[in-house]
C-alpha cells in the first residue's frame, strides 16, 4: 500500500471528543520517546505532520491523522511513564490512553513501540499483559534499529521473543523499524492494508 495522502485532524483529550465516523483506526502506543510520532512520519513520509522532540513527554493529546481521503486513520497517542511528570500527572495520561484503548470501537489494531536497544522494561511487559487481559489486539514495533547494527537488531528481537514467550503462549506479529531510515515501512503499510481490506 501507498500512503497518498495524511491530514492532521484533530487533537482530542477525551474519546468522546475523536472523531464521529466509522473510519478504522490504527493507534501507536509505547513509553514516552519511543518514536512513535517519528515513525507516524515516516510512514506518510511528512515530516512534520507529528510532532516530535528529543525529550519525552512531546505528544500530550489523541492525535487523528486521516490517511487516503479517509481509508483510515492513524492516531498518535501520548507516551506512558514519562518520570519527571507527576503521579497526579502519569494517572491522567494513563487514564486517557486506557479510556482510547478500551473504549474507542474504530481502533482495530494498536501499534506497541519498543525502543531496540533496552532490555524488556517491566512497564512495558505490564502494559502488554494488560492488553491481553483486555484482549486488544496488538502487534509490537521495535524502534531506532538504525541506532544497532542489523546482526545485534536481531539479537534483540530474539531476547525479546524469548522473554514474551515465557508470558505468551504465541508471540504477536513484530516489525523492525528506524524512523531515520525508513526501514520496515513497506512491512507495515502491507500489514496495515492486510487488516484494513479483511
Ligand atoms: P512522546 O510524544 O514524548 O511520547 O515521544 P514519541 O514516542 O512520539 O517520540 P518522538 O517521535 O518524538 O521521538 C523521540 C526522539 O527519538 C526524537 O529525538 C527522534 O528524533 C528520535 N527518534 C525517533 N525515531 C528514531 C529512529 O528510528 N532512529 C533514531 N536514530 N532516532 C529516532
Ligand atoms: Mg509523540
Amino acid at each position: 500500500m501507498e500512503i497518498k495522502n495524511a491530514k492532521y485532524e484533530i487533537s482530542s483529550a477525551k474519546v468522546s471528543q475523536c472523531p464521529d465516523s466509522n473510519v478504522p483506526e490504527y493507534a501507536f502506543i509505547g513509553r514516552s520517546n519511543v518514536g512513535k510520532s517519528s515513525l507516524i512520519n515516516m510512514l506518510t513520509k511528512s515530516r512534520g505532520l507529528a510532532k516530535t522532540s528529543q525529550k519525552p513527554g512531546k505528544t500530550l493529546l489523541i492525535n487523528h491523522f486521516r490517511i487516503n481521503n479517509g481509508e483510515f486513520y492513524i492516531v498518535d497517542l501520548p507516551g506512558y511513564g514519562y518520570a519527571a511528570r507527576g503521579k497526579a500527572q502519569r494517572e491522567e495520561f494513563k487514564e486517557m490512553i486506557e479510556s482510547y484503548i478500551l473504549y474507542r470501537e474504530q481502533m482495530v489494531l494498536l501499534f506497541l513501540l519498543i525502543d531496540i536497544r533496552h532490555e524488556p522494561q517491566k512497564i512495558d511487559l505490564q502494559f502488554l499483559e494488560w492488553l491481553g487481559e483486555n484482549g486488544v489486539p496488538f502487534a509490537i514495533v521495535f524502534t531506532k534499529s538504525d541506532k544497532l547494527g542489523p546482526m545485534a537488531a536481531q539479537t534483540k528481537v530474539e531476547h525479546y521473543k524469548k522473554v514474551l514467550l515465557e508470558h505468551w503462549e504465541e508471540l504477536p506479529p513484530i516489525f523492525v523499524t528506524s524512523a531515520e531510515k525508513s526501514t520496515g515501512r513497506d512491512d507495515l503499510l502491507d500489514y496495515i492494508e492486510r487488516i484494513n481490506t479483511e
